[in-house]
């Protein structure tokens, strides 16, 4: 086995036609779109109807767009990992589904939890695969249908979330490009402020758990900001110390969509230009496992080779990292 970088080589993605805008949720609880644009930069989300299509029905849309772009035999996929939230179901992994329906056949694959840090802590498990010389083709899937567990009673989440997924091809590189350090952690003590309580082994589903709500996402915002803001922050000043960067050697930061404020907050804390830190929160939410391929998806055409991308998420767990990535091709 030989050691080489781990690329990224193709991005696609998917976000449903359905668009939820602020007037619309404030025809469903008392908010408005004042405070929901001042608070959170968010405009509008995506909504997967009807949501028992599942997150594969979306990760399997952005993979079919990866695939056409890249003109890629899906028989040559030899690993596929979903990162998600909100699995088709809690067992099998969505990801074996999406495997055989896009005739990945001589794939395996499963399924990554790490909530908003899931495509974050995939891009390691990816490239690992490559750069130890194991596999030549990783497809890494960040998908989420956040829709299936918001209640859309409580304004203090629903107006954050939204549907979406992004894939990425990795590939070994043999010009020393695509991802080259990171640092990733978790604090269990985190699911006490963002965690959905029952349907797992400790609270299994019931009557009650249904009329308790408990099936629904709950998050306690402020302390979840706080944690954000610094320890991403944290991570970024981590990973640009130890790879000798400064903050004018970065390209772009592509950062977890949770809140327009903490992408401010760590703007100021590096003391980036407004152009370096990309941005698409206004029109999707936040879609957990999603936003940083969906960014990519976006943002695709101003990437070129050899620029240097920070990438950097934080979630529930909590979990939270930042990874350094430099750009394999030029779109
Ligand atoms: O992706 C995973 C990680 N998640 C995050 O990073 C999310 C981090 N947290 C946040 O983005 C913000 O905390 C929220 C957007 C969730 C909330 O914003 P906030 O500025 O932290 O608001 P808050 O929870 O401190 O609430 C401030 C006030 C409260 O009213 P009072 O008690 O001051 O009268 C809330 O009841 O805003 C009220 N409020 C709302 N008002 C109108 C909360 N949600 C809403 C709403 N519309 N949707």
């Amino acid at each position: 086995m030989t050691t080489k970088t781990a690329a990224i080589t193709a991005v696609g993605g998917y976000v449903p036609e359905h668009v939820l805008t602020n007037a619309d949720i404030e025809q469903m609880v008392d908010t408005s779109d004042e405070w929901i644009v001042s608070r959170t930069g968010i405009r509008e989300r995506r909504i997967l109807k009807p949501t028992s299509l599942g997150t594969s029905f979306m990760a399997i849309k952005a993979v079919q767009n990866l695939l056409d772009k890249k003109n890629l035999d899906p028989t040559q996929i030899d690993l596929i990992i979903v990162a998600t939230a909100t699995p088709d179901m809690p067992v099998s992994s969505t990801a074996s589904y999406v495997a055989t329906e896009i005739g990945a056949t001589n794939a395996f694959a499963y399924d990554l939890q790490g909530a908003c840090s899931g495509f974050l802590f995939g891009m390691s498990t990816a490239a690992a695969y490559i750069s130890s010389g194991r596999y030549k083709k990783v497809l890494l899937i960040g998908a989420d249908t956040m829709s299936s567990i918001i209640d859309y009673s409580d304004r203090a989440t629903c107006v954050i979330f939204g549907d979406g997924a992004g894939a990425v091809l990795f590939e070994p590189n043999d010009e020393g490009l695509g991802l080259q350090d990171e640092v990733l952690r978790v604090d269990g003590k985190g699911r006490a402020y963002l965690k959905i309580e029952a349907g797992g082994s400790m609270l299994p589903p019931s009557k009650e758990t249904v009329s308790k709500k408990q099936h629904f996402l709950h998050q306690e915002g402020r302390p979840v900001f706080k944690f954000a803001i610094s320890n991403m922050s944290d991570a970024i000043t981590q990973v640009i110390t130890r790879n000798d960067l400064s903050k004018d050697d970065i390209d772009f930061v592509v950062a977890h969509q949770a809140n327009k404020r903490i992408l401010d907050a760590i703007s100021n804390h590096l003391d980036l230009k407004s152009d370096q830190m990309l941005i698409n929160i206004e029109r999707y939410g936040n879609t957990t496992a999603a936003t940083l391929p969906l960014l990519l998806w976006d943002y695709e055409h101003l990437l070129k080779k050899n620029q240097k991308l920070l990438f950097t998420a934080f979630g529930g767990g909590f979990t939270w990292g930042a990874s350094y990535l430099t750009w394999a091709y030029n779109s």
